[in-house]
């Protein structure tokens, strides 16, 4: 039997009803209607939807419960991209904001629409003739998730709009929160059920937003506070933020009881200050105030830097403090191997959540801050920052406190560098080894089958097939990238030993002006500094490689393992070194370094290093048991000098001369 007009008269009449209670219970906060009243009226319209199923609507009051559970969300692209706040810390960030909007606008007082800014998540609500077809999380800004279902159980959002002539299409825009009691009651329930526990209002609207099953997100007490307007057509846009909020309060959306219009910059701390005075008495969490510039036509002048518009901002409340006491200093080792030492803290509350833990950052701010264990320090949180150790209150400091040393020898950060190390040398623009993926270097590490790079090239199909997920064919396949890898480059080698901020660029730079590894090894800071992009700080990160005897160690087993890269001549730049002109001869053993070594030295400060002694070469630098190249000297008359005098001129060029001149006497 199809429904009589009466019985679809009904319908309406209920639903009507229940709406406007609904409006006036969740809106208003001002409840028109014992609870049993309202009850009894949507059970009404319960059983005649379920006699008439053509009555029934998905934005009936009756359809709040919660739909069956989705698989995922998906994906939405905002019409309108969902911008985020530019943030002012402090008053004067505020007055510096005032001041370029006002010398934008031309104006000494500026107009905005002000309001408490939410601790939730913002949505997107979609509205088609008046109709609820939509809800979308902001996601990046620009795709969101589409979380309908959820929001529909969200009993301040309306899902059918109470207006004679809705616009066409109207894009709402607001804040998903819960209130303080709510989140208590949730928190209480939550517990006692053994279920999580929330940590504080923001993360519980998030995570009930975010239910899968929206009969879970029905039984949590989010509600909404609408901010502004997104797409709109079909009608006129409201001229003024202040007059957008006065209309979307007209649909029955729920806007914030303490927005205000405020002029000029004194009028805007004002109010900024008295939010802050009623902070705690609110039934909500704020973290600051927004400003919107009033009219949309200054708005529109003003315009947008990347995310952000140019016409508003969040002034935000300074961040929580606490005091509490340090039990213990950890370090925690990052994934590259970088050291964090972190407070481990009697725990304690602040900004919204219990921490037990607190960032010193690095040794150089426990030392400035002078941070022990056994100090009381003052603890401080901001929104979703990690909470960090602000001083020391040294008047509490308990007796025979001692200075925290930060240890210099923790071996999972040696082992994490390692890994870093190797993934870094294999990586495709250093030798480029297919196959051989981070996971894979970190196993390899962990089973001590690789102490470094050159290890890679001793590895078989064997030991690699021992591995986890490793088949004979990947090992082999492996085994075959390691073995083509090891003809390279010297610019790849140079920026495969992952030599503190030499990148690509660098290590071309590097390999061109030096040409060899030797000379590379043996190059001073001077003549570092003197390539392209090396400064100082680059230069002694190069000097310090070659100096430690590890490195030293990786470069002669590369080599041993078959590692090669043609070397060429050093592209010295010209006047750069104080033996330019000079050539010269290396003959015999040196006992204080290797020949390459004098060779790369003496190319380093300018010199030729010539293979043969003939008449053009200026000396001849002979170590112990010097053979045929010194007779042919003594017969050509070229200056002989022995390996003291080398190292002479090594430290000072200008000895050369000298040394010439007692030869000629
Ligand atoms: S307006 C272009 N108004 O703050 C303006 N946002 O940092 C965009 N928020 O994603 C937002 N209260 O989640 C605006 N009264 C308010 C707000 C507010 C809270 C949140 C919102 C937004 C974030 C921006």
């Amino acid at each position: 039997m199809p429904a009589a007009d009466s019985d679809k008269l009904r319908a309406e009449t209920l639903r009507a009803e229940l709406n406007r209670h609904n409006h006036a219970y969740y809106v208003l906060d001002d409840p028109v209607l014992p609870d049993a009243e309202y009850d009894l009226l949507l059970r009404e319209l319960e059983s005649l939807e379920r006699r008439f199923p053509e009555l029934r609507s998905p934005n009936s009051p009756t359809q709040r419960v919660g739909a069956a559970p989705s698989e995922q969300f998906a994906t939405v692209q905002h019409a309108i991209p969902m911008l985020s706040l530019a943030n002012a810390l402090n008053e004067s960030e505020f007055s510096e904001f005032y001041r370029r909007v006002s010398e934008s606008l031309d104006t000494d007082e500026v107009e905005f629409a002000a309001e408490p800014k939410l601790d939730g998540l913002a949505i997107s609500l979609l509205y088609e003739n008046g109709e609820f077809v939509r809800a979308a999380t902001r996601g990046d800004g620009v795709n969101g998730e589409d979380v309908s279902h959820n929001v529909r159980t969200i009993r301040a959002i309306p899902l059918s709009l109470d207006v004679g002539q809705a616009p066409r299409t109207l894009e709402v825009r607001g804040e998903i929160y819960m209130e303080k009691t709510g989140f208590d009651a949730l928190n209480a329930r939550q517990e006692e059920a053994g279920d999580k526990v929330f940590a504080n209002p923001r993360n519980a609207a998030a995570g009930s937003l975010r239910q899968l099953d929206p009969r879970i997100t029905a039984t949590r007490p989010l509600t909404i506070c609408c901010y502004g307007i997104g797409l709109l057509e079909g009608i006129d846009r409201p001229a003024t933020q202040a007059e957008a909020l006065a209309y979307l309060r007209e649909l029955g959306f729920r806007v914030s009881d303490k927005a205000t219009v405020v002029r000029g910059e004194k009028a805007g701390l004002e109010f900024f200050r008295s939010i802050a005075g009623e902070r705690a008495q609110l039934g909500y969490e704020i973290d600051g105030v927004v400003y919107k510039v009033n009219a949309i036509t200054a708005q529109q002048t003003l315009g947008q830097v990347s995310r952000a518009p140019r016409w508003a901002v969040a002034l935000k409340f300074p961040p929580d403090e606490r005091t509490t006491r340090v039990l213990a200093i950890d370090v925690q080792v990052g994934r590259t191997g970088a050291l964090t030492p972190v407070a481990r803290l009697e725990p304690v509350f602040v900004g919204g959540v219990t921490i037990t833990n607190a960032t010193l950052h690095n040794a150089d701010e426990i030392a400035r801050k002078d941070v022990r264990v056994g100090d009381m320090v003052v603890v401080r949180r901001a929104g979703d920052v990690i909470p960090e150790v602000v001083r020391v209150v040294k008047e509490s400091r308990p007796a025979n406190t001692v200075p925290y040393v930060m240890p210099d020898h923790v071996p999972e950060a040696e082992r994490a560098q390692l890994i870093q190390s190797i993934i870094h040398f294999a990586s495709r623009r250093a030798f480029d080894i297919e196959g051989l993926g981070d996971r894979l270097v970190q196993q390899l590490v962990e089973a001590d089958l690789i102490a470094n790079a050159a290890d890679l090239f001793i590895l078989d199909a064997e030991t690699l097939a021992g591995l986890e997920r490793m088949g004979k064919k990947s090992s082999a396949n492996l085994v075959n990238a390691i073995a083509a890898s090891r003809e390279t480059t010297f610019e790849r080698l140079i920026y495969a030993l992952g030599i503190r901020e030499v990148g690509e660029a660098t290590a071309r730079s590097l390999a061109a002006r030096f040409g060899s590894l030797a000379a590379l090894g043996a190059a001073s800071d001077e003549s570092l500094e003197g390539v392209d992009d090396v400064g100082p700080i680059v230069a002694r990160h190069v000097v310090d490689w070659f100096a430690s005897p590890e490195n030293q160690t990786l470069l002669d087993e590369l080599k041993a393992h078959g590692v090669q890269w043609p070397e060429y001549e050093a592209r010295i730049p010209a006047g750069a070194g104080p033996l330019e002109g000079v050539t010269c001869v290396i003959t015999g053993t040196l006992s204080s370094m290797k020949r390459d070594e004098a060779k790369a030295r003496l190319q380093d400060l300018g010199a030729k290093v010539a293979g043969s002694v003939s008449k053009k070469t200026s000396c001849l630098f002979a170590g112990a048991d010097a053979g045929s190249k010194l007779t042919k000297a003594e017969q050509l008359g070229v200056p002989v000098i022995d390996e003291t005098g080398l190292n002479d001129i090594l430290r000072d060029p200008k000895a050369l001369s000298r040394l010439l001149a007692t030869q000629d006497t």
